[in-house]
């Protein structure tokens, strides 16, 4: 792909674009971001350890000139405030959602084929805005979560195991939030189902444990994560750019999968060049359909915020 842009070049957006970078996924990525310079210098310090990391990838900053970005193939989404200790991601959504609906409109306007990848929060919501601001086909639009809440459940459980992470297979749905449904029926070890391996209450302490990794983390940072986070984006841009048409759990645009019509929620989605090539509708048992439905509450009521602050004419 030719260029890639990463609008915020806070923690999450610079390591984001740090990973793509040294994964060589583009010709160019353009790292934007409002603060004065701060694009520029973290774009200069990964460029510098190109020839250390081995990667072609030019690093560019910008601040807030959207015309670098233009004929970006992807455009990433990581701008907004991040979590104190004590807030939820949906404390957020008054000052994040005026920020991505206008660097959604402003990066659209010259990049207007582009992919868009969410990754601000409350994650759900803004992936909403987004599409709102940037009115282009839902396939094209949808957010990081359900990658970065899978990767803390398989390190937990690899952990727990004492084996390879990457044996670890996971499948996890609803809204980035501590409604989060983790799904051990879904969730194999090199095959094995995983409640073969461990017991019940194991598995329950480690599926509590990943609803609550965010906030985990802030607890102990004081801040949000992005190690995870900007790799797990990279992750999905890769299987855009390479059109691996993975199945990943993705904030996708529901129009009547799994009972929800015009909700962005964490489902398995198969992921290529077309960005969401398929909603993957897996069964459900009744206990998981009732969390998943519960999730898709949760995720309308901070909706409803947003529908109520009438950013979008009707
Ligand atoms: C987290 C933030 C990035 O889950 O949403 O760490």
């Amino acid at each position: 792909m030719n260029k890639i842009s990463v609008i915020g070049a806070g923690n999450v957006g610079a390591t984001c674009a740090n990973v793509i970078a040294q994964k060589d996924l583009a010709n160019e990525v353009v790292l934007l971001d409002i603060k004065e310079g701060l694009a520029e210098g973290k774009a200069l310090d990964i460029w510098q350890s190109s020839s250390i990391n081995h990667f072609d990838t030019r690093v560019v900053g910008s601040t807030n000139d959207y015309e670098k970005t233009k004929g970006s193939g992807i455009i990433v989404i990581t701008s907004g405030i991040p979590r104190k200790p004590g807030m939820s991601r949906d404390d957020l959504i008054k000052t994040n959602a005026n920020i991505v609906k206008e660097v959604t409109e402003k990066a659209i306007k010259f990049s207007p084929d582009a992919i868009i990848i969410v990754v601000s929060n409350p994650l759900d919501v803004m992936t909403y805005a987004a599409y709102q601001a940037a009115n282009i086909d839902a396939n094209k639009v949808f957010g990081m979560a359900g990658i970065l809440d899978t990767g803390r459940f398989k390190a937990f459980l690899a952990s727990e195991l004492d084996v390879s992470p990457s044996d670890i297979n996971a499948m996890l749905m609803g809204g980035h939030g501590d409604t989060m449904v983790p799904l051990p029926r879904y969730t194999t070890v090199s095959g094995i189902p995983v409640t073969e391996l461990l017991a019940e209450d194991v598995i329950e302490r480690i599926v509590e444990r990943t609803r609550k990794g965010g906030g985990e983390l802030v607890g102990l940072m004081g801040t949000s994560a992005w190690y995870a986070p900007g790799a797990a984006v990279a992750e999905m841009v890769e299987a855009i750019v390479d059109n691996q048409r993975r199945i990943l759990p993705v904030c996708a645009f529901l129009d009547g999968e799994y009972e929800q019509e015009n909700l962005y929620l964490g489902v398995p989605v198969k992921l290529g060049t077309n960005g969401v090539e398929e909603i993957i509708e897996i069964k459900l048992n009744n206990e998981e359909n009732e969390l998943l439905q519960t999730s898709a509450e949760s995720v309308k009521k901070v909706m409803k915020v947003l529908d109520d602050m009438k950013l979008f004419g009707e």
